[in-house]
């Protein structure tokens, strides 16, 4: 099939590169010239594990192509995915003017008839919008849009591999024809014909998706609905942590105890800073707002998304109970990314947490495995080290804020020789207690009381 896609932030290229892998011919477009010219220069823009090496295959084999022009891509494709950006704006609503200009845009270029697939983040009701706005602005006659939704789900880190292994593919199409468009589309997906994305050996056989077709609004629903959810849960597990630093628990023995129950499920409970990105605590806002739009109060969601705020304020109680003045003092953070394997940090917990040590005037030392580049643009003149021995040196107190596999595996003997007072503040449960106590530290994480740790503030 010939695909356009229209915005080429982390969605459009995963979905753009990862759609001409699975044999459709793709040309990619972008209101950012530079972005472009450096896509076409062979220069990915975001960190995405395997992404580099399916672009460069697909793009050697002619199947995904760059152009500045969006009315060249709109007249080339018969399908065409829109996936630019939906930031939240001021009150919290997604700002949806990116996804009507593009539909102006569309309406105005089209010579053929097309199917418009909206695969941005979107309240519902945004497919009505859209197709009103394709009808209203189209230029050539008999030229007819068809509209679907189809939510994507993928998680930055491991978006390639969701891509070709989903749980289930989501359709919100109004017409039989859109629906057998898009069993086409991913028939290779659905049929399970990627092993894996890299086409590693000794990938584990995987589970061929549900294609589940719905209505455009359902749709839409569904991709709000999932992110909040998700929210919701490690918010729960935040607060399960609070109680059992209180009443003496030990929060991963209850999260995973109360996981193995298949209807709650142990994915998503784990308790620490809290989630960050630009999916969960946007999409959660813009789900509160559409509700109250809508007349429901969602009072469960704005209480998920005040325990997520709390969460950094948590850290920060444990760092200055045990380090009483924090001016002056020296601090080592361990990542800044939101997660590990992304160099994302928008939204990230450790931002706000560096911000908030800085301003009390502590002096910070940063170490990330791929997200430096991008927190230099927020903090400046913070000091950087690839090395994060370095970052450790002369500290009074280290922090984990992602947990990178890299930290895990970290010397932490040498770590503790390294630094001047052996004070680890763990805000991802990275790292077991009994085994850093035995290394002599003074260790703190979340929910997981530490019998030597209670008197440094746990
Ligand atoms: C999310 C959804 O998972 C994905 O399906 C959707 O399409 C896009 O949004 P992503 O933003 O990549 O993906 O991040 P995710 O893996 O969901 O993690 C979000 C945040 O939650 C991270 O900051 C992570 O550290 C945090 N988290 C996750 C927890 O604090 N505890 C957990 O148990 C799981």
């Amino acid at each position: 099939m010939k695909l356009a896609v229209i915005g080429c932030g982390y969605v459009g290229l995963v979905s753009g590169s990862c759609l001409a892998e699975a044999g459709h011919e793709v040309i990619a477009t972008d209101n950012d010239p530079a972005r472009i010219a450096a896509l076409q220069a062979g220069k990915i823009p975001i960190y995405e594990p395997h992404l580099d090496i399916v672009l460069d295959s697909v793009v050697r084999e002619g199947r995904l192509r760059f152009t500045p022009d969006a009315a060249e891509a709109v007249r080339e494709s018969d399908v065409i995915f829109i996936c630019v950006g939906t930031p939240p704006t001021e009150s919290g609503d997604a700002d949806l003017s990116a996804i009507d200009h593009v539909a102006r845009m569309i309406a105005k270029e089209s010579r053929t008839s097309k199917l418009v697939i909206e695969k941005s983040t979107v309240p519902a009701q945004t497919g009505e919008h859209l197709k009103r706005a394709l009808e209203i602005y189209a230029t050539t006659p008999g030229v007819k849009f068809r509209v679907a939704s189809n939510p994507e789900f993928l998680r930055e880190g491991t978006a390639v591999e969701d891509f070709f292994h989903p749980d289930r593919i989501v359709i919100g199409v109004e017409e039989k024809e859109s629906e057998q468009q898009l069993r086409e589309l991913y028939r290779p997906i659905l049929e399970g014909q990627f092993r894996c994305p890299v086409h590693q050996p000794n990938c584990p056989p995987v589970a061929t998706p549900d294609f589940v077709v719905t209505t455009i609004a359902s749709a839409e629903l569904i991709k709000h609905a999932s992110n909040s959810f998700l929210g919701l849960k490690i918010s729960y597990a935040n607060v399960l942590a609070d109680l059992c630093e209180r009443l003496g628990g030990n929060v991963e023995e209850v999260t995973r105890a109360v996981g193995l129950d298949p209807r709650i499920g142990g994915k998503f409970l784990k308790a620490g800073l809290g989630f960050g990105g630009f999916c969960l605590p946007k999409d959660i806002q813009a789900f509160i707002k559409l509700a109250e739009g809508a007349g429901v109060d969602f009072g469960l969601l704005k209480e998920a998304e005040l325990v997520n705020k709390q969460r950094v304020g948590r850290l920060l109680e444990k760092v200055k109970k045990a380090l009483w003045v924090m001016k002056g003092k020296q601090i080592g953070v361990l990542g800044i990314a939101f997660k590990p394997n992304t160099d994302d940090i928008r939204l990230a917990p450790a931002i706000e947490v560096i911000r908030r040590l800085l301003a009390e005037g502590a002096e910070v030392r940063a170490t990330d495995p791929e997200a430096m580049e991008r927190a230099r643009a927020v903090f400046p003149n913070l000091r950087y080290s690839k090395d994060p021995y370095e970052v450790a040196r002369g500290a009074d107190a280290l922090l984990v804020l992602t947990e990178w596999e890299q930290f895990r595996r970290l010397d932490w003997k040498r770590i503790r020789k390294e630094m001047a007072r052996p004070l680890v503040i763990d805000g991802r449960n990275m790292l077991r207690p009994a085994e850093m106590r035995e290394l002599g530290f003074e260790y703190m994480s979340f929910g997981r009381p530490d019998p030597s740790a209670v008197t440094a503030g746990q």
